[in-house]
């Protein structure tokens, strides 16, 4: 899918394909250079992080495993409310692991500090966070990001992995989208 297969919906594009892809090279050489070659088990964040993880992963040198979970955050549609539920929960036990997250976006930041605090209990060897994209403008709480791809402003963003009511995915790029999408 491509901006064309979307039509009018788009707004604009913000971060192209093949910026993206440049750096996520970058954060996967950041990420080789933390770990000294130290297993990493990948942990993404469904759905949106998939194609992150699908990229970053074969960007890592170091020898990698992956395994997922899927939160909800009650909410509106485009807001986080900070309330979150476990949909589907890891397949492994991290205790002693280095976990790496994988996320899309850190928008207003918690979801992901819910996400810390819960697999902190878990007593992983290591715990930090690579993603793709965050909104500084935006943030509520404090979360301290090892490896951020871009920083954005603070509007609704689609594409590569972010969707708008289950859409746009698998836009290669991160746009944004025209208001009549929103139905304004
Ligand atoms: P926060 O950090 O606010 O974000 O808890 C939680 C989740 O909300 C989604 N999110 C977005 N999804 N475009 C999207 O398609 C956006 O601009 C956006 N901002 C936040 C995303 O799933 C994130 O993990
Ligand atoms: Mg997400």
């Amino acid at each position: 899918m491509d901006a064309k297969d979307v039509g009018g919906d788009l707004e604009k594009i913000l971060i192209t394909a093949e910026q993206i892809d440049a750096r996520l090279t970058e954060l996967a050489a950041e990420i080789d250079e933390y770990y000294q070659g130290e297993e990493i088990l990948l942990v993404g964040v469904l759905n949106g992080a998939v194609m992150a993880m699908a990229d970053l992963s074969r960007k890592i040198h170091t020898s990698t495993r992956m395994d997922w979970m899927a939160v909800s955050s009650y909410g509106s549609g485009t807001k986080s409310s900070g309330v979150v539920r476990i949909l589907k929960d890891l397949a492994s036990d991290i205790h002693d692991v280095n976990v790496l997250i994988v996320e899309d976006i850190i928008d207003s930041g918690l979801t992901l500090s819910w996400l810390l605090a819960n697999l902190r209990s878990r007593e992983p060897k290591s715990l930090r966070i690579a993603t793709v994209l965050r909104k500084p403008d935006a943030a509520k709480v404090e979360v301290e990001v090892d490896h951020v791809g871009f920083d954005i402003a603070n509007e609704f963003v689609v594409g590569y992995g972010l969707d708008y009511a289950g859409r746009y995915r698998s836009l290669p790029f991160v746009g944004t989208l025209a208001p009549h999408v929103y139905g304004a």
